[in-house]
């Protein structure tokens, strides 16, 4: 999501003219996007800020230095009084105004601009794309903003706080920037929201039996052109039938599901406000694999939320064996200030936290790993997305489960779907045999 807002910034830029500068040291705009999810984010982006300031303002004292995102939102003018070299900060719904800002700071018409403001309609704002500028090749694939803001106030969590109450943009505006990015050579359209299972709950609301969410993706679908549909993340709390349904009626929708479960322990879950049990959560996968057997299923997990017991912990060792996740993102408990988790009694040692989470890893790899392995010697539709990043003289493609392949092609294969076999694997990557090729 912070990519996808970084990407809407700098082609909104590019429109008003300016250039993606070849590196750092020659720019004389550097806005840094933020996080605030964890405050190892955080104290990242202050670092790097600090050390921006250190070599930019030597050889160039003009430069307009920014914070962008939800730090920019959650700590505001704070921002400047800590680092007085800062001149911009833009909070979260008001990335389209980053154009008029610059250019007052440009022009010397203002001296500092801190805006953190709400601002009506700002979820309609975040639709440039950036598509073809940082690589040769065009792109294959693209991510789309449905929706801003969240309303389920995890108790560990500041999204609410930083991105806002929930706000989505209507399925018109949205299948006009997919049709059009589909017409400018994109295959592949990945639609982003916080909770997408609740895009236009209340706005849009249920026909036929099916929810906004699903109405938006059947819209989406009938795109010609239109490849490929992913979305992520859904809640897992309120994900209906409906949504299990489309993976079966919906050839274009991909077979992979990232499904944040954050604990295994009911306790947990409840402490964390998650409105899901184990069993409910369980229960889900199981339908999902049901509906498409080949479902990818991804999770994210919060090791040490306060109070965890060892055998809270257990509960999500033992989730995790019971899934055996396709991939998992760990994160260790982060203290937020203003959330309620923050105040909770029995916040646990950091050691504590560094163990658990290193007893958790090793087996969700050891699980990943040996699934991974199960893909060699099988043949599997990718869509080419292009030059392998680890090695531009290869290719490089999804499969419908979201995996990457590496492969050996020329460039004419970009942008197409196709067959490959599966000939061996790294830990993070497949290797295909372009061999038995199959253009559609
Ligand atoms: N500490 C650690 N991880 C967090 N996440 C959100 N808030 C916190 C926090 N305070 C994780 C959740 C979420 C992912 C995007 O970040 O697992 O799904
Ligand atoms: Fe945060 Fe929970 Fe909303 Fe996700 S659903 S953004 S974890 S409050």
């Amino acid at each position: 999501m912070n990519e996808r807002d970084s990407e809407a910034v700098a082609a909104q830029l590019m429109t008003k003219g300016y250039a993606v500068a070849p590196d750092e040291a020659q720019a004389d705009v550097i806005l840094l996007n933020t996080c605030s999810v964890r405050d190892a984010a955080e104290q990242k982006a202050i670092n790097k800020m600090e050390t921006l300031i250190g070599q930019t303002r030597k050889h160039n004292p003009d430069a307009v230095l920014g914070f962008m995102g939800c730090m920019a939102q959650s700590r505001g003018a704070e921002l400047v009084d800590q680092l007085p070299d800062v001149d911009l900060v833009l909070g979260t719904q008001k990335f389209h105004r980053a154009g008029e800002y610059l250019e007052d700071l440009l022009n010397g018409r203002r001296d500092k601009v801190v805006d953190t403001d709400e601002e009506e309609g700002s979820e309609g704002a975040i639709r440039e794309h950036l598509l073809n500028a940082q690589s040769e090749s065009k792109a294959v694939t693209a991510f789309v903003s449905i929706m801003q803001g969240c309303n389920q106030f995890c108790t560990f969590c500041i999204v609410p706080y930083t991105r806002g109450r929930e706000r989505c943009r209507s399925i018109e505006d949205i299948v006009a920037e997919c049709r059009g990015l589909v017409e400018s050579g994109v295959r592949e359209v990945t639609l982003l929201g916080q909770i997408v299972n609740s895009y236009g709950k209340r706005e849009i609301g249920v026909k036929d039996g099916k929810s906004a969410f699903v109405q938006l993706i059947e819209a989406v679908h009938e795109i010609e052109g239109l490849e490929r549909i992913r979305f992520t993340s859904p809640h897992p709390k309120g994900y209906g039938d409906d949504l299990v349904d489309a993976y079966v009626r919906l050839p274009k929708l991909m077979e992979n599901a990232h499904l944040p479960v954050q604990s295994g322990s009911d306790r947990m879950l409840k402490l964390m406000h998650r409105g899901y049990t184990r069993d409910r959560f369980l229960e889900l996968v199981g339908k999902l694999r049901t509906a498409a057997p080949e479902m990818g299923v991804g999770t994210d997990i919060i090791v040490g939320f306060p109070g965890e017991t060892e055998a809270d912990f257990e509960e999500t060792m033992s989730l995790c064996r019971e899934v055996e996740f396709d991939n998992a993102f760990l994160f260790k408990y982060s203290r937020r200030r203003d959330t309620p988790a923050a105040e909770m009694p029995d916040q646990l040692p950091e050691e504590l936290i560094e163990e658990r989470h290193a007893r958790l890893l090793k087996a969700v790899d050891e699980i990943r790993v040996r699934k991974f392995n199960e893909f060699v010697s099988r043949r599997m539709e990718i869509l080419v997305e292009g030059p392998s990043r680890r090695n531009a003289a290869r290719l490089e493609g999804r499969t419908r489960c979201n995996r990457i392949v590496v492969f050996e092609g020329g460039d004419r294969f970009v942008g197409q779907v196709m067959d490959v076999e599966i000939e061996s694997t790294s830990p993070t990557t497949l290797y295909g045999n372009p061999a038995i090729i199959n253009l559609n």
